[in-house]
């Protein structure tokens, strides 16, 4: 299994047990589609029709046909038993596990650690230590898939699901979300970093903490926001970059500041003010994203500088970083 380059690579302790099943079930495809062409093109070839041969009727024998079902019978046993113990074996979670949050939405994973640090689009988990997820989505369903862990779990709104894995290596492995969930399923990846136990200890320590500005990016571009704020033949809406301090004209010809105030009201509540010559197209965030998050996001777009084509009145700039 190691090294055949077809596989992802084996970093639970479960994996293995999963790749020898799947291939006993290979083997026996194999076995048996081999077998059953061979004698389609030999009795082919020997039965052939011949002027001097008659048909034969053929009254079958017991001996045959209780091979040919005694045979299927135990072989699909042997299956049931083994993926079941596989599967049994991995619905116990260790007491000792470790317990962390996950929240599925279009488009994001959003992974909480129990003292509170939480990530995106990233989990970071200690080496031969238990995790215990427990899981839910807020709007549809999506699949939760770490093929290194050989693990696949539907990740259902209005329901909490769990999955467990021990990681055996540490290194960096993919995270999918493996279940057709809208427009941006496809981005809706991320990777699992196995770490020493110690310099997970040190990560979750939250020294390397990012900024909000960091932060906030990321949920720009994870709410989508960037989708109908960008330039490009995809706008729709106000480029937010330089209008942070600036007066902006409203529908009503009246005039507001653009501040923390005004951008948290747009987000939870879009069209209260909308800015001249601009379609009411932007929906609310309300209930999708916390206090914390709107302090992030607005600490993003005051970072933001003025793209080139803006006129003279956004051209203000604004303080960095
Ligand atoms: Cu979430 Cu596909």
């Amino acid at each position: 299994m190691i090294g055949f380059p077809l596989f992802p690579e084996v970093a639970s302790t479960i994996a293995s047990g999963v790749d020898l099943l799947y291939f006993f079930l290979v083997a026996i495809t194999v076995l048996f589609s081999v077998l059953i062409f061979a004698l389609i093109f030999y009795f082919a070839v020997k039965y052939r029709r011949s002027p001097d041969r008659k048909a034969q009727q053929s009254e079958g024998g017991l001996g045959l046909e209780i091979t040919w079902t005694a045979v299927p019978f135990v072989i699909t046993l042997v299956i049931f038993t083994w993926g079941s113990s596989l599967y049994i074996a991995n619905s116990r979670v260790p007491d000792r596990a470790l317990a962390i949050n996950v929240v599925g939405r279009q488009w994001m994973w959003k992974i909480q650690h129990p003292n509170g640090r939480s990530e995106i689009n990233e989990l970071h988990v200690p080496v031969r230590q238990p995790v215990k997820l427990t899981m839910a989505s807020q709007d549809v369903i999506h699949s939760f898939y770490i093929p290194a862990f050989r693990l696949k779990q539907d990740v259902l709104p209005g329901r909490y699901v769990t999955m467990w894995f021990e990681p055996t290596r540490p290194g960096e492995y993919h995270l999918f979300c493996a279940e057709y969930c809208g427009t941006y399923h496809s981005g809706m990846i991320g990777r699992v970093v196995v770490m020493e136990p110690e310099d997970f200890q040190k990560w979750l320590g939250g020294v390397t903490e990012e900024s909000p500005v960091q932060t906030g990016e990321k949920l720009f571009t994870n709410f989508n926001c960037v989708n109908c704020h960008a330039t490009g033949a995809l706008q729709r809406c106000p480029q937010l970059g330089g209008l942070y301090g600036t007066e902006v004209r409203l529908e009503d010809n009246s005039t507001v500041k653009f501040d923390e105030a005004y951008i948290r009201e747009s987000i939870i509540n879009p069209n209260a003010k909308i800015v001249k010559g601009y379609p009411a197209v932007m929906p609310t965030y309300r209930g999708q994203v916390s206090e914390e998050q709107i302090l992030d996001l607005i600490a993003y777009i005051r970072s933001l500088t003025p793209v080139k084509e803006q006129t003279g009145s956004a051209t203000k700039s604004t303080e960095g970083r």
